[in-house]
């Protein structure tokens, strides 16, 4: 089986980028990081990804006259790296519907909550003002709607007392690691794929860990004195 040639999108830390990375290193997962991509030139996963051996391209809106022509030269950019598959991690800008429209099907992104939660920004902070117990984060095909494509893995984490918006991120964070690979996995097996709007996943029958991908429960969740947590009982 050919590796899906797959680039990254990041605009920051790019600790979701090195998670893939990590995850191709190995020579059975069906993907491979070809390139990354930054709309930032400071972005400090660029010199991660320098750092594993990985190519890099810089490409700033502020260097394009309009948004049509800074979609087009990430376009000529992913064309570039011959890739096969897109990976959004942590890359802070909307791409215009043409170019997702493009690539539907064959561009994922990773979001910091269990959606159609909490899309957009902030989502720490929103999920413990709005007091749920249980959050999370999910990987999802990219359609034009920001944060609004079908999904197609998520992993949960509880929200306890105490915490605050950094508390919960770094938790959540934790999963995103593990999510991604398994996420990206499924897709460039082709074991997920988008039809008419949804998430299509293969039978799983004869393949229990990929089975058990499709959706992650953190060990703590199980165990009775995090329950006691998650309820918030008061005396
Ligand atoms: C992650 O929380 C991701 O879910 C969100 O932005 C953050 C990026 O972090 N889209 P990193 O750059 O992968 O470290």
């Amino acid at each position: 089986m050919s590796r899906k040639r797959t680039v990254v999108l990041i605009s920051g830390r790019g600790s979701n980028m090195t998670a893939l990375i990590a995850a191709a290193s190995d020579p059975s997962y069906p993907a491979e990081i070809v390139g990354v991509i930054s709309d930032r030139a400071n972005a400090a996963g660029l010199g991660i990804a320098q750092s594993r051996g990985i190519a890099t391209k810089v490409v700033q809106r502020a260097d394009h006259p309009s948004k049509d022509a800074y979609d087009a030269a990430v376009d000529a950019a992913l064309a570039g790296f011959g890739a096969d598959i897109v990976a959004l991690a942590g890359y802070m800008r909307i791409l215009g519907r043409g170019l997702v429209e493009k690539w539907q099907g064959r561009m994922v992104n990773i979001h910091p909550a269990l959606l159609p939660a909490f899309k957009g920004l902030d989502t720490h902070a929103r999920a413990i003002r709005a007091g749920v117990r249980i959050h999370g984060c999910s990987v999802h095909f990219v359609t034009p709607e920001m944060d609004d494509g079908p999904i197609i893995a998520q992993a949960a984490v509880p929200v306890m007392v105490g915490d605050n918006e950094d508390t919960l991120a770094a938790r959540v964070l934790k999963v995103e690691h593990r999510l991604y690979p398994l996420a990206l996995g499924l897709v460039a097996e082709g074991k997920a794929s988008m039809e008419k709007g949804h998430t299509v996943l293969a039978h799983f029958a004869d393949d229990a860990d990929n089975a058990s991908s499709v959706v992650m429960a953190p060990d703590p969740l199980r165990e009775e004195t995090d329950l006691e947590q998650l309820a918030r009982i008061t005396p």
